[in-house]
């Protein structure tokens, strides 16, 4: 059966790892709905991602980010790309896991930083040495990711085949 009433699948992993090409793709493959959250948030918050950081604070990005998740998608049938941040909140790795397939895309920092470096949707990013900052924030994030969703790397890959190895890890 495909579509409506399959398991969710959550992709997770770091800005710029390509979750929200690779959900888009694959949801087109298995004929289920797409939802980016940062996109949903910003529905929800009438407003841009960057603008939240700045008028609102990351925190309420973060109350943002879990209302998305616990009530503000459908329970089945969709791929989440989800904020590199999300999971890495209190209780949120669990509450992936809990609802769905989870997925971790991996890619070096060099292809991350060539993705992310001055994109105003990745207001974390805006300081003076964003190198820096990336690897640091990998460092903390990484581990997190490794336990919550199953690997699967972008580096080297176009998207159809990480969407085929998705695929079959659903499937199994
Ligand atoms: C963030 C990642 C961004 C966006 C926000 C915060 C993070 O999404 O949610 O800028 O904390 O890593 P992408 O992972 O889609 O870039």
């Amino acid at each position: 059966m495909q579509g409506k009433g399959q398991p969710n699948i959550y992709l997770i992993g770091f800005m710029g790892v390509g979750k929200s090409a690779v959900g888009r793709n694959l949801a087109r493959a298995m004929r289920m709905q797409f939802i980016d959250s940062d996109w949903a948030i910003e529905q929800v918050a009438g407003k841009s991602i960057s603008k939240i950081f700045k008028e609102d604070g990351e925190a309420r990005f973060r109350e943002l980010e879990r209302e998305f998740v616990e009530t503000g998608h459908p329970e089945t049938g969709v791929v989440v790309a989800c904020g590199g941040g999300l999971p890495v909140q209190p209780g949120m790795s669990d509450l992936l896991k809990q609802k769905g397939v989870v997925v971790c895309l991996f890619a070096r920092p060099e292809t991350i930083m060539a993705r992310t470096i001055g994109n105003p949707k990745r207001p974390l990013l805006n300081v003076e040495n964003p190198e820096e900052r990336i690897t640091e924030l990998m460092a903390e994030r990484e581990p997190i990711y490794m336990k919550t969703g199953i690997g699967v790397t972008t580096d080297g890959r176009g998207i159809a085949e990480v969407v085929s190895n998705i695929t079959r890890i659903y499937r199994r």
